[in-house]
C-alpha cells in the first residue's frame, strides 16, 4: 500500500449545484447572490474558500445540496465571477455543465452608484451597463458613464 494522502475538501453530494472557478475571495458575495438563509433552505452548504486551483491559483467553490439556480442568479454571478462554472449534480454525477455568460451588456441585474443618475431619480428607467472589461469585470453605465465600483454591493 502506498502512502498517498487523498485530501478530499468539501464532501460529495449526491443531489445538487457546484459553483466552481469562483474568483478568489468571492464566495461570500455568490452566496448573497443565492439569497439562502435560515428560513428558505434545509439542505448542506459547503463553501471552500481559498483552495487551490491548477488554473489560477486560488479560487472559491460552492456545493449546494438539492438545489439548481435559476439564470438571474446565474448572470449575477457572471458579474463577480465570470470564470466560475455551474455543474449540476444528479445521482453524484455531473449531470450538466456550464460556464456563466458575460453578456456585453447588462440590463436590470444592477443598479448605478451614481445618486444623481437617471436609474436613480424615480424615473422608469431599466438600469444598463457595457461592460468594459470582463475580467475582473469594469461595468460603465451607459446613461451617466460611471463605472460601477462595488459591483456586489449594487445587484439587485
Ligand atoms: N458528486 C459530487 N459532489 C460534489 N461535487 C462534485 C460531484 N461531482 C463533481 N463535482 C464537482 O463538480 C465540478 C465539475 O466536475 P468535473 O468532473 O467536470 O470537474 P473537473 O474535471 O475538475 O473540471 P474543471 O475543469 O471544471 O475543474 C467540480 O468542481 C467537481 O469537484
Ligand atoms: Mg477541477
Ligand atoms: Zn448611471
Amino acid at each position: 500500500m502506498d502512502n498517498k494522502i487523498v485530501e478530499t475538501k468539501i464532501p460529495p453530494i449526491r443531489n445538487g449545484t457546484v459553483i466552481d472557478h469562483i474568483a478568489n475571495g468571492q464566495s461570500l458575495n455568490v452566496l448573497k447572490i443565492l439569497g439562502v438563509n435560515e428560513h428558505n433552505i434545509d439542505s448542506v452548504i459547503s463553501i471552500g474558500m481559498h483552495v487551490p486551483s491548477s488554473k489560477t491559483g486560488w479560487k472559491d467553490v460552492i456545493k449546494v445540496e438539492d438545489r439548481e439556480l435559476d439564470p438571474s442568479k446565474v448572470g449575477k454571478i457572471a458579474l463577480i465571477a465570470p470564470d466560475a462554472t455551474i455543474s449540476i449534480i444528479r445521482d453524484y454525477y455531473v449531470a450538466e455543465k456550464f460556464r456563466v455568460n458575460l453578456d456585453d451588456h447588462i440590463v436590470g441585474l444592477a443598479k448605478c452608484s451614481n445618486p444623481n443618475c437617471i436609474t436613480n431619480r424615480g424615473e422608469p428607467v431599466v438600469p444598463e451597463f457595457h461592460v468594459e472589461v470582463r475580467n475582473p469585470p469594469k461595468l460603465r453605465c451607459v446613461y451617466c458613464d460611471r463605472i460601477l465600483t462595488n459591483i456586489s454591493d449594487n445587484l439587485l
